[in-house]
């Protein structure tokens, strides 16, 4: 069962320095990061911008970990080749970016790579029942996709009930991504959560020069969720 595996600290590279990628992924990963959390923005899906295929291939070379691209674009299938061919371990897309998910996450397959499914938090649970089989991962957001540093919304801890209930025992991950912090770590911890993802929280009060605070940052998320584990 999903409770026997260790919790995952995922830093969203969204709240370092951007101008300096390759040593921030260097000290998060020596803080103790799991996974590397990448959040790519295309200003129509969500209303901000980020970064494409040749960034994320830039800084692929610094991860020794995994790199989870978290894909906040439409269309998404023009792009994942390109993603794929760039170094991303997993590639997640949104249900709510096109009509063609089931599409969409077949194609991440056939590159290899493993299939993350993001539901926005308007988005029922049950819309990723017929899709779970072609995921590796489930992201549920818990903010509205765009910006780091938002309020979590606690309406979204019963869909990771749910969805931890969806899954049983197959090997799917469940992600949460938004407002993670010590206080609202334990609440999807106990939901059911695998993976956090967390920005703001992660990279506050820390530098590449001072990357301990980081450190402490992810031991102090990890253990309020260890904690609450089931
Ligand atoms: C939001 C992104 C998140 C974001 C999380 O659209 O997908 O990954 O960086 O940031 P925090 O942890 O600050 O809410
Ligand atoms: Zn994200």
């Amino acid at each position: 069962m999903t409770q026997a595996r260790a919790i995952k600290i995922a830093p969203s590279i969204l709240s370092a320095d951007f101008a300096d990628f390759g040593r921030e992924i260097a000290a998060i990963e020596s803080q103790g990061a799991d996974w590397v959390h990448v959040d790519v923005m295309d200003g129509h899906f969500v209303p901000n911008l980020t970064f494409g295929p040749p960034l994320v291939k830039a800084i692929r070379r610094h991860v020794t970990t995994v790199m989870d691209v978290h894909l906040m674009i439409a269309p998404v299938d023009p792009f994942i080749d390109a993603f794929a061919e760039a170094g991303a371990d997993i590639i997640t897309a949104h249900l709510e970016a096109g009509p063609h998910i089931h599409r969409t996450l077949q194609a991440i397959r056939g590159t290899g790579k493993k299939a993350g499914l993001a539901l926005n938090p308007g988005t029922a649970v049950e819309a990723a029942a017929p899709l779970l089989d072609l995921c590796d991962l489930v992201c549920v957001m818990t903010v509205n996709p765009g910006f780091g540093g938002q309020k979590f919304i606690h309406s979204q801890i019963d869909k990771v009930r749910s969805l931890h209930a969806m899954i049983g025992d197959r090997p799917i991950l469940v992600e949460i991504d938004g407002g993670v912090t010590p206080e609202t770590a334990p609440l999807v911890a106990a939901a059911g959560a695998d993976v956090l993802v967390a920005g703001s929280a992660v990279f506050s009060g820390g530098s590449v020069a001072n990357p301990a605070p980081y450190g402490a940052n992810i031991r102090a998320i990890r253990g309020a969720a260890e904690a609450a584990r089931v």
